[in-house]
């Protein structure tokens, strides 16, 4: 008959209904592998403090190796297991009863599924955040070789979504590479933090056998252990944490989505997308849809959701294991499916885009030299405020003489302000070239600012 885990005290099988909403296995087959690891070890440790004889360990460690096997398989061919078990937990358990015999009822000796799921979990983690970390660096240098690339680019630069002053372009796209490499060094503390192991903690008081659980999590490659056994079965602050950096990391990608979906538009033509990262309508043949990066930002929003779901799933409750906290792997699980093919599809745009320079310029008009035209005027000695002031003054008689800046008579300058001196040296503020190279402090947009920014994120590249 089927191998239990629990019910020994029970007369009657679960509903139907409940067992519908209480099976879990669909979700965590996904951490087969590490359940079994996670089980090696707890049964190496059994045997090493001498709970477990040699010949049981040995069977059990065939037997999983059989297990995993099998599932290994299984799921390759047929995306799911069969099996009737609750979750994956149970799955391997009576899978091993049958390759290792009696031998597995020793496996699950002083350990609960509420310290191993937990285990498990941290386990997937470690490992799969770092292959997160690396596409955000995949992204990042992706980004830093088109910056490099592209440093003789001048677009207009928007606040308000209003013309505001000249920039590089690379400028622009070192904004957001900034913003990246802070959501990397967060995931890092992130992963550090992450590094304790709950095996040992059973179901909520510890574990009653000696065992030396040091050598248990470093076995698991873990730094150290969960130092407090019913904070180790209650907690999923790393999944939260993970969750938040996963929004806040969407987030920086939706902005950039955004820019781009703007900057990608008939009216501003900056960039073009490849056919690789856009789409087509069905009914107007002429379109080139920004798609991916729609759904990017659409994302975003969902990665925020589910960030808060589960906040809230673990809001109310009592301290330790309760069942809500198995929803803790389907959430983590697709925001970090989602957040994975988001940041893919923005390197892919990001690798495969045109950019194109003439557009970029023909959009800077001369009233964005505004700001420059009152730095002259500083220059000359004219406190900053009244050469605000004097600027406006001259854009509002450029505006009823129907001029732009630039067209606009020197007479009337003068006219306006003595200070604005000789024609020859006024007119050299009207070039974009000049105008980014007078931003040559450090975090500006000259060349030789924007360039030392790649220089400070190439080395920091070298370590990855
Ligand atoms: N599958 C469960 C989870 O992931 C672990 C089972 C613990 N169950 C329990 N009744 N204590 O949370």
């Amino acid at each position: 008959d089927r191998y239990q885990l629990w019910g020994g005290c029970f007369e009657e099988e679960a509903s139907t209904d409940l067992k519908h909403l209480n099976d879990s296995l669909s979700v965590d087959s996904r951490l087969f592998a590490e359940d079994i690891r996670g089980s090696r070890a707890w049964a190496k440790e059994l045997n090493l403090s001498k709970h477990i004889s040699d010949d049981i360990y040995k069977a059990i460690v065939e037997g999983l190796d059989k297990v995993e096997e099998d599932i290994k398989k299984e799921l390759t061919k047929n995306g799911r297991l069969m099996d009737e078990e609750e979750d994956i937990h149970s799955v391997v358990e009576s899978r091993l009863r049958e390759y290792a015999g009696d031998a597995a009822l020793h496996l699950h000796t002083a350990r609960s599924r509420n310290d191993q799921s937990a285990t498990d979990t941290k386990l997937w983690m470690l490992n799969s955040l770092k292959k997160l970390l690396n596409e955000v660096i995949q992204l990042i240098s992706v980004t830093i070789i088109r910056a490099e690339n592209e440093i003789d680019i001048i677009a207009p630069g928007y606040t308000h979504l209003q013309r505001a002053q000249p920039i590089r372009w690379s400028h622009f796209l070192l904004s957001y590479v900034w913003l990246f490499k802070e959501d990397v060094s967060r995931l890092e503390e992130q992963i550090v933090r992450l590094s304790t192991c709950p095996l040992g903690s059973g179901a909520i008081a510890g574990c009653a056998l000696q065992i030396d659980r040091i050598r248990l999590a470093h076995s698991l490659g873990f730094n150290d252990i969960t130092p407090n056994s019913m904070c180790a079965v209650g907690s999923r602050d790393y999944i939260v944490e993970f969750l938040n950096w996963s929004a806040l990391c969407g987030l920086h990608l939706s902005r950039f989505a955004e820019d781009l979906i703007i900057y990608s538009s008939q009216e501003f033509g900056i960039v073009q997308l490849s056919d690789k990262f856009s789409t087509g309508s069905s009914l107007m043949p002429q379109k080139r849809n920004p798609d991916g990066l729609e759904l990017i930002r659409g994302a975003a929003g969902l990665l925020l959701g589910d960030s808060f779901s589960f906040a809230c799933t673990l809001k109310g409750l009592p301290s330790t294991y309760n069942k809500d906290l198995q929803v803790d792997k389907e959430i983590m699980f697709r925001s970090y499916d989602r957040l994975m093919h988001c940041i893919r599809v923005m390197n892919g745009t990001i690798k495969t885009m045109t950019v194109k320079s003439e557009k970029a310029v023909a959009l800077l008009d001369p009233g964005m030299l505004a700001t420059d035209v009152a730095h002259y005027l500083v220059r000359r000695g004219v406190p900053f405020r009244r050469a605000h002031h004097v600027v406006g003054s001259t854009l509002r008689r450029a505006a009823a003489l129907g001029v732009t800046l630039q067209n606009m008579p020197h007479e009337e300058y003068v006219a306006i302000c003595p200070d604005f001196g000789t024609e020859d040296e006024f007119k050299k503020i009207f070039s974009w070239e000049a105008s980014v190279e007078q931003y040559s402090s450090a975090g500006g947009t000259s060349r030789a600012a924007v360039l030392q920014q790649i220089q400070t994120l190439a080395e920091w590249l070298q370590k990855y």
